[in-house]
């Protein structure tokens, strides 16, 4: 793993694919004994879920359930602070445990979105599953169910995590190099 150019900016190496898998399925472990009997459907936020959706996913051995929407704040490298709606959600989740499989938890304005969104779908409990979290950037209060990784306030790409639009298909995740 060396520096690597995305567009204008160069991001250094910084959790490589062994420790994300080794986190993911530390994650699909404390699901398969949380959930258990209880049916979760598991939503994966597009785009940049659905690497770490797919890989948490092979490891859920509990009856359940996964499908797909959308949700996008992110310009650039700039939060627009816009308020989304959730779009291309087909399944009825009313009454269902939900599990939201998100990229990033970083100001955590938009799991809080999520989050309202879907109870107001009628479901009955909203878990939240996150590969990475910067803890020093979150704005709001959150309980974060299920953390794989959490790292310092700064910018990241790879392993489905975009610089506009570019770096999803990195294995390892990269850190912006100051
Ligand atoms: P939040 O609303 O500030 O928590 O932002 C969440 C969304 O911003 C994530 O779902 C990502 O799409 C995007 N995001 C936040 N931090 C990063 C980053 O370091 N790299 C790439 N995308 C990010």
């Amino acid at each position: 793993m060396s520096t690597i150019q995305v567009k204008d900016k160069f991001f250094k190496p910084f959790i490589s694919s062994d420790e994300i898998q080794k986190a993911v399925c530390q994650v699909a472990d404390k699901i398969n004994k949380d959930l258990a009997g209880k049916n979760p459907i598991f939503i994966c936020v597009l785009n940049g879920a659905f690497m770490f959706a797919a890989d948490l996913y092979k490891n859920i051995t509990i009856d359940s359930e996964i499908t797909f929407m959308r949700m996008k704040s992110y310009d650039g490298m700039q939060t627009t602070g816009k308020v989304k709606a959730i779009s291309g959600l087909m399944e009825d989740i009313k009454d269902r445990t939900v599990v939201v499989v998100e990229d990033i938890v970083d100001t955590g304005y938009t799991m809080k979105n999520i989050i309202e969104q879907l109870k107001e779908k009628g479901a009955k409990e909203v878990k939240i599953a996150t590969l990475l979290h910067k803890p020093e950037a979150l704005k709001v209060e959150l309980d974060l169910d299920y953390v794989a990784l959490n790292i310092p306030n700064a910018f990241i790409v790879g392993y489905g995590l975009d610089y506009d639009e570019l770096g999803r298909n990195l294995k390892d995740i990269y850190v912006i190099a100051e």
